[in-house]
């Protein structure tokens, strides 16, 4: 026998009724519920009907209090890295009783602290940072003033002793560069962003560092400054097919795909004609032909580090401040080649 409450029924007593957990209830009404089986969302629903539950937070005097969300300002939700962090944070944060809000700087990047403030100001317990750009002044409104915790990651390109989780950017672009070199190539085209954010200028200095390595220097006419994404990707390969380059180092897959576009069609073969690396590993690459070797980043392990960082500092916003830096991994795939002396494909 279920003893409703005098007052409004809980989302306990939905939990209750449909015999599954509180967290389960809110993720499925939450619209989060794809993982449970269609029998369980039904009982849920069925016991919401029921029970005449519905959320009412102006009467439970929710609005404008901190709730369990966490902002998540990421640089562009077009890319495929940042949408798969995003979705990463998410996976790791929901069953945790915490909800990502997603904010897209992409267009917006005069408005960063004008969105970050919105943040402030709204019912977030804590703010992912991974874009750059905000103001220091912002951010100590946000960290200082309202206690916000903030986690930086990525291109955030803060100086504060906010916690962090971070890839080893110098090592990974040395190990792209190395591998390039060690089959052969040491005429190397990058292509990188017209203006590198922090972390990008660490991956570059990794690049840069196997050259060294190798006797050799990174030329200034092999370096293509373009626009971040498939299209700088198609622009760059225009230039690099006027060149001696025999191999391609792309800032990310995003570029690299566009590469691969370009070259294609200027009737240039990959890797018959140029080897190509790009970053990232994001799920597109699977359907590349010819398989992108590229850099991986663990993007899963990211949002749950990201998550755990975060819902520690909300618990504990005194402990010292923690940065986890990941390694990544090389994926060999179908588009590099050793080539010969004289830069034929072996
Ligand atoms: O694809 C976007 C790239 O820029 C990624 O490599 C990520 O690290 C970001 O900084």
């Amino acid at each position: 026998m279920i003893h409703l409450k005098a007052n409004k029924t809980t989302i306990k007593d939905v939990a209750l009724k449909a015999g599954i957990s509180v967290t389960a209830v809110s993720l499925i009404l939450n619209g989060k519920g794809e993982r449970f089986s269609s029998e369980t969302k039904r009982k849920v629903h069925q016991a919401q009907l029921e029970l005449d539950y519905y959320p009412d937070y102006y009467a439970r005097g929710l609005v404008g209090q901190r709730n369990n969300s966490i902002g998540v300002v990421i640089p562009n939700i077009k890319n495929p890295f940042f949408s798969s962090l995003a979705l990463s944070i998410e996976q790791a944060a929901i069953p945790k009783g915490y909800f990502p809000q997603i904010f897209s700087v992409n267009g917006f990047k005069e408005n960063i602290d004008y969105f970050i403030e919105q943040f402030a100001s709204g019912t977030q317990k804590g703010l992912v940072l991974a874009a750059p750009g905000a103001s220091k002044e912002i951010v100590d409104k946000l960290s200082i003033h309202n206690d916000i915790p903030m986690v930086l990651t990525d291109q955030a390109d803060l100086n504060t002793d906010d916690d962090r989780v971070l890839i080893a950017e110098e090592k990974s672009g040395k190990e792209i560069a190395h591998y390039l070199l060690s089959l052969g190539h040491k005429r190397v085209a990058f292509v990188i962003p017209r203006k590198l954010t922090m972390n990008l200028v660490k991956r570059f200095t990794g690049y840069t560092e196997a050259f060294i390595e190798y006797g050799l220097e990174v030329s200034e006419d092999l370096i293509f400054r373009t626009d971040f994404g498939p299209e700088g990707g198609v622009k760059a390969a225009k230039e690099i097919i006027k060149t001696d380059a025999t191999a391609i180092i792309a800032i990310n897959d995003d570029v690299a795909m566009g590469v691969f576009k370009g070259l294609h069609s200027l009737g240039k073969s990959v890797p018959g004609d140029y080897s190509i690396v790009g970053f990232d590993d994001f799920n597109l690459n699977k359907y590349l032909i010819p398989s992108l070797t590229t850099m991986a980043q663990p993007i899963e392990l990211i949002g749950q580090k990201i998550v755990e960082l975060m819902i520690e500092r909300i618990q504990y916003p005194n402990r010292p401040s923690k940065r986890i830096v990941l390694d990544t991994k090389l994926k060999i795939g179908d588009s590099t080649r050793q080539i010969n002396e004289g830069g034929r494909v072996l």
